[in-house]
């Protein structure tokens, strides 16, 4: 029987409070010539951008800074924009960038990635949505994280809006895994209150739905369970006191372990959907799986092995042997903790309308995430939790 697992993550990660100070000398062996910082104002404003700044100029090392990411949902325009000031850069000063260096959260770390591939690859990023598309390796990047998380400093995925199309692509390739990721708890403290709750609860969307993804291995299971607890544990903490470091550390390293678990493991129906629901309105990623986790955990739950389900539920902190009963204890678990961050119920009370489900059903169908889902749906049942979820 073929049973592989291939384990993809970035060649260093450098994790913990002051993780930041390694960077340097990760840097001194690169012999860079120049560095392209891809941002947005508000890192620019809160000084993390500066804090790379006095890294580069330390080391003469030559940079210039794209800060066109203009809001949290990743769009081809950005994309292009940072493609064009790119293309700019090179006619001034006759000398390639040798590295991109990302610094936020996911958007900007996925717009980044997309750069980077397109720099190097030609055509436009749309080309390249789906599986494995990419043919040669981008310029290479460092992606220093500023949320817990979207885990997208250390994936293999960009997930980008085609605006043209309202269809949110996920983009999949090694190639896409940047060089270094870094996460240091010091640039987490300053997340606003909201965004601490939605990117921290699609940690818990990344764990579970990559435990119980078609491709679990052993060891995304223990990263995936292990990233539950801690977020279940520290996510309220973090969300009440931003300045609490030990929440917020411990969220770091939920979002790193569900970011290893599902880039290995991959997603499933709660992904594909809240995708096409961020490809038509402008509501956070995670707010739309926090909504969608819950129906979409009972639709799999006849094609989870009973012994899985009680182990997550054990994750979430109760012991039982009744599968029905942990299939209900998870779910309820999973909604007082978006209720606790202050998280609507329903997904029209984030702008989705009955009359775009269809469409929205139709585009889910064909998002790469859709086939890793544990039970293999119709189009009827994906408008059919949209339309629980509504
Ligand atoms: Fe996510």
């Amino acid at each position: 029987m073929e049973n592989t697992h291939n384990f993809i993550l970035p060649p260093k990660n450098l994790i913990g409070s002051g993780a930041i100070k390694d960077l340097p000398n990760e840097l001194l062996s690169w012999k860079l010539s120049k560095v392209l910082i891809v941002t947005d104002k508000n890192m620019i404003s809160l000084g993390y951008v500066e804090n790379v700044e006095k890294i580069l100029k330390s080391l003469f090392i030559s940079y210039d800074i794209f800060d066109g990411i203009l809001h949290p949902n990743p769009t081809v325009s950005f994309v292009e924009d940072g493609l064009t000031y790119l293309n700019k850069g090179l006619n001034v000063f006759k000398r390639n960038y040798n590295l991109i260096i990302s610094i936020g959260g996911g958007t900007n770390h996925d717009c980044a990635k997309a750069i980077a591939t397109v720099a190097t690859n030609g055509g436009s990023i749309i080309d390249y949505e789906g599986y494995n598309k990419i043919t040669k390796l981008g310029i290479p990047q460092i992606a220093i994280n500023t949320t817990a998380g979207s885990g997208a400093e250390l994936t293999m995925y960009s997930i980008i809006v085609d605006e043209s199309r309202k269809v949110k692509m996920v983009i999949s390739s090694p190639f896409l895994t940047p060089f270094i990721s870094v996460n240091d708890p010091i640039f987490m403290t300053t997340m606003p209150k909201e965004v601490t709750a939605s990117s921290g609860i699609d940690v818990v969307s990344h764990a579970i739905e990559a435990y119980v993804s078609t491709e679990a291995s052993p060891i995304t299971d223990s990263l995936a369970l292990e990233a539950l607890k801690l977020v279940f544990e520290y996510l309220p903490r973090s969300y009440d006191n931003g300045n609490d470091l030990e929440a917020r550390e411990k969220m770091m390293f939920a979002n790193i372990m569900a970011g290893m678990a599902f880039n290995n493991a991959g997603l499933g129906y709660v992904h594909c959907m809240a995708h096409q629901l961020g490809g038509f309105y402008e509501q956070s990623h995670g707010d739309y799986n926090a909504v969608l986790l819950p129906y979409v955990f009972e639709f799999n739950s006849v094609s989870i092995p009973e012994q899985r389900i009680l182990k997550l539920c054990e994750a979430l902190g109760t012991i039982t042997h009744n599968t029905s009963q942990a299939v209900g204890l998870i779910i309820d678990s999973v909604d007082k903790l978006r209720s606790k961050l202050e998280i609507p119920s329903k997904l029209s009370a984030m702008g989705l309308k009955e009359s775009d489900i269809e469409t929205l059903s139709q585009n889910a169908l064909k998002d790469i995430c859709f086939f890793t889902n544990p039970r293999q749906g119709l189009l009827e049942d994906i408008i059919s939790l949209y339309k629980a979820a509504f």
